[in-house]
C-alpha cells in the first residue's frame, strides 16, 4: 500500500490531488489550518478509499516545525513515505502589492510558507523518502509567476522561484528520487480568486483538470526536473 504526504489537502489543488490518491488506493497523511475544513475533505477521502487504506488528518500551520514533524511521524506510522507533494500556501498580501512597497513582513511570510516550510518537511521524511525501494517522490507545488515578470507577483514570484530552486539541487543530491518542481497552470480556487478579486474566474479550469496527469507522473519514472502540468502527457485527461 502506497503512503502519501499531500500539504494544505482541505481544498483547492490539494484536495484534488489527495482524492484522486484516494480513489487508487493511497494511504494518505493530509493537513490544513482550519481542522474543520480539513475533517470534511479527509471523510470525502475515507469514502474513496479501498479497505485497508488510511487516511490521517493533522490540522496545523506548516510554517510550524513541530508540525511538520506530526506528520512526517503520521507516516513513519503509516509504513513509510511514497510521495510528498508541498501544496499548502498562500498568496500573500491581497491586492497583489508592487515591490516598491511589497511588506516586508509579508515577503518574509510567503518565504516562511513555501521554500522554508518545504525544505523543512523534506528534512522530517527525506529519510523516509529514501527507504522507499522504488525511490520515493518529491513534488514541490511551483507556479509560472516562479520564472515570469508579472508586476505584483514579485514577493510569491520570488518565493516560488526559491522552491524551484530547492526541488533543482536536491534533485542532483538526491538521485535516487525523482523530485519535480510542478508549475500546475491556472486555477479556479480559494487562492487565485483572492490574486483577482472581484474578477469572474469561471474561465479557469477546476484543480480536478490537472489531477489524471499529475497522478500518471507520481506513477511514472519520469527524470527529476522543472514541469508544467500542461506539458504532461495524460491519456486519461485526454479521454
Ligand atoms: N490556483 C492557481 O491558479 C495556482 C497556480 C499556480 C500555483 N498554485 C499553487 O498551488 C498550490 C495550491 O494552491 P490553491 O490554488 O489550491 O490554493 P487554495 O485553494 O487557497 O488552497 C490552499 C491550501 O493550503 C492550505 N494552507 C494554506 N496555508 C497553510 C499553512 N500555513 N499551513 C498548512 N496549510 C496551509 C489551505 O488550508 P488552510 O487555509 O485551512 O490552512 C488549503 O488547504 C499553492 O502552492 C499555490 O501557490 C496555484
Amino acid at each position: 500500500m502506497s503512503v502519501g504526504l499531500v500539504t494544505g489537502a482541505s481544498r483547492g489543488l490539494g484536495r484534488a490531488l489527495a482524492l484522486g490518491l484516494a480513489r487508487k488506493g493511497w494511504s494518505l497523511v493530509i493537513d490544513g489550518r482550519n481542522e474543520e475544513a480539513l475533517n470534511t475533505a479527509g471523510q470525502e477521502m475515507r469514502l474513496l478509499q479501498p479497505p485497508g487504506a488510511q487516511l490521517v488528518a493533522i490540522a496545523g500551520d506548516i510554517t510550524e516545525a513541530r508540525h511538520r514533524t506530526e506528520l512526517a511521524g503520521a507516516a513513519y506510522a503509516l509504513g513509510g513515505l511514497d510521495l510528498l507533494i508541498n501544496n499548502a500556501g498562500s498568496l500573500g498580501p491581497s491586492p497583489l502589492p508592487h515591490l516598491a512597497h511589497f511588506p516586508l513582513q509579508g515577503l518574509r511570510q510567503l518565504f516562511e510558507v513555501y521554500p522554508v516550510a518545504a525544505l523543512g518537511l523534506i528534512q522530517e521524511t527525506i529519510d523516509l523518502l529514501r527507504a522507499t525501494p522504488t525511490g520515493g517522490r518529491v513534488i514541490l507545488v511551483s507556479s509560472d509567476a516562479a520564472i515570469e515578470a508579472y508586476p505584483g507577483w514579485g514577493g510569491y514570484g520570488a518565493a516560488k522561484a526559491a522552491v524551484d530552486h530547492i526541488a533543482a539541487v536536491l534533485a542532483v543530491e538526491e538521485p535516487a528520487l525523482r523530485v519535480w518542481a510542478l508549475d500546475p497552470g491556472d486555477l479556479r480556487t480559494q487562492m487565485h480568486q483572492e490574486a483577482f478579486p472581484g474578477e469572474d474566474i469561471s474561465n479557469r479550469p477546476e484543480p480536478d483538470s490537472v489531477v489524471p496527469a499529475i497522478l500518471e507522473l507520481i506513477q511514472s519514472d519520469r527524470p527529476s526536473g522543472r514541469l508544467r502540468a500542461a506539458d504532461l502527457h495524460s491519456p486519461a485527461a485526454a479521454s
